[in-house]
């Protein structure tokens, strides 16, 4: 995978004192305040039940987000309908790789070389089932964040976006949960840091950190890496799942981008550098740690493999000369780093360490086009052909 790869070059160009990075989450601030600056996103306590139902508030609702709320039919689709996904169709992890193993930077090293083709693929799927894994974990803590936001969001318009948005990711968790279930049980345990990091902005009362912290750093990570996925993976059947995610991520990502459009330029400086820092500090922390080798060492193990002479064995192998690679179109950190700059988050102040893994000068002088964005239109024109073939029989749809 190109986390993978990624970590594994991070190493590589980055001085030994920086290699070993904090993968502590920043803790809040005792003076951190809500930073809210457009009343779409004014919020409550969450046990402010009293403010829900408060007369007048049902009147006073944004249509920044009617457009995305309207569209929520066109992209309809079910994991547990066969119209839209065939989960009969089977793979043979014994003897295929889910992605080719050149995607593998562990199975590219010498410490791997000795192992035969039929155990590197093995390997590869273990590897791979890992990284589903912490994908349905990602997707239940964006289930998990965008219900904490029906808690805390005032603006009926808002709350309603929040709303369907728990429940694509509800239709995520299902899908993944199901992929993961048919190709092999059970899951992996969700990996320490992006497990704290899900914790923090899942139970956070900041908007800020919901929004950046889902809307932009994850979501960006995930359509990375799902169009990575979509280019790459060899079972048809994961390849359209991820398309059909992709078809509703790409809305949940231009709530962030609202949201980012309406705030950013009416923060005071002050503001505006608490919320960049702490975004460079979340983005290095995920760069350096989301999916690094040791997180998984438990799944190297039953193929006698160490983690430490494993990653050891990859920088060596791709020591030196291959950092542009990491500025290639394809980089997962390309859509996040992206969305990051055209929203203003990033200043001279930080570009720096976003500078080190993409071209952030290329990316600036890009239109607002994202790498999946072609993929998710395709997927909802195929969810359309589909969806337009469904009758109502009774209550039922069939
Ligand atoms: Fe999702
Ligand atoms: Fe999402």
């Amino acid at each position: 995978m190109e986390f993978d790869f990624i970590r594994s070059m991070a190493h590589n160009v980055l001085p030994t004192s920086r290699g070993r990075k904090d993968s502590r989450m920043p803790k809040p601030s005792p003076t951190e305040a809500h930073i809210t600056h457009d009343p779409a996103y004014e919020t409550v306590a969450a046990d402010d039940f009293a403010a829900m139902v408060e007369v007048g508030r049902y009147g006073r609702r944004s249509d920044a987000f009617d457009g995305i709320i309207g569209a929520t039919h066109d992209h309809f689709w079910d994991p547990y309908n066969p119209a839209y996904l065939d989960f009969t169709q089977g793979w043979n992890l014994d003897s295929e790789p889910l992605l080719p193993l050149e995607r593998f930077p562990e199975l590219n090293c010498a410490e791997t070389e000795r192992l035969d083709e039929r155990t590197k693929i093995r390997l590869a799927n273990q590897i791979q089932r890992w990284t589903l894994s912490n994908i349905l974990h990602g997707e239940q803590g964006a289930l998990s964040l965008s219900a904490s936001l029906c808690d805390i969001l005032l603006d009926p318009g808002a709350q309603e976006y929040a709303a369907n948005q728990v429940r694509e990711e509800a239709r995520h968790v299902a899908a993944f949960g199901r992929y993961v279930h048919t190709r092999w049980g059970t899951p992996y345990p969700v990996g320490p840091v992006l497990g704290e990091f899900l914790t923090d902005i899942v139970l956070s009362p900041v908007v800020y950190k919901k929004l950046i912290g889902m809307q932009m750093l994850l979501e960006g990570l995930a359509m990375g890496a799902f169009a990575n996925l979509h280019a790459h993976a060899r079972d048809p059947l994961l390849k359209r799942l991820v398309q059909l995610v992709m078809t509703d991520e790409a809305f949940h990502h231009r709530f962030g981008k609202i949201w980012a459009d309406r705030t950013i330029p009416r923060l005071t400086r002050e503001e505006h550098e608490q919320v960049e820092d702490w975004t460079a500090r979340v983005f290095e922390i995920l760069l350096f740690n989301l999916s690094s080798m040791s997180q998984r060492a438990y799944v190297y193990e039953p193929f006698g493999l160490d983690v430490g002479r494993l990653r050891d064995s990859v920088r060596e192998r791709f020591h030196g000369g291959r950092k542009n690679s990491l500025k290639e179109g394809t980089n997962v950190f390309r859509v996040l780093v992206k969305t990051l700059l055209k929203a203003g988050i990033v200043t001279d102040r930080t570009i720096h360490t976003y500078s080190a893994w993409v071209d952030t000068g290329e990316l600036e002088a890009e239109g607002d086009t994202m790498i999946g964005d072609a993929i998710a239109a395709d997927g909802i024109e195929y969810l359309r052909a589909i969806n337009a073939k469904r009758r109502v029989i009774g209550q039922k749809v069939a």
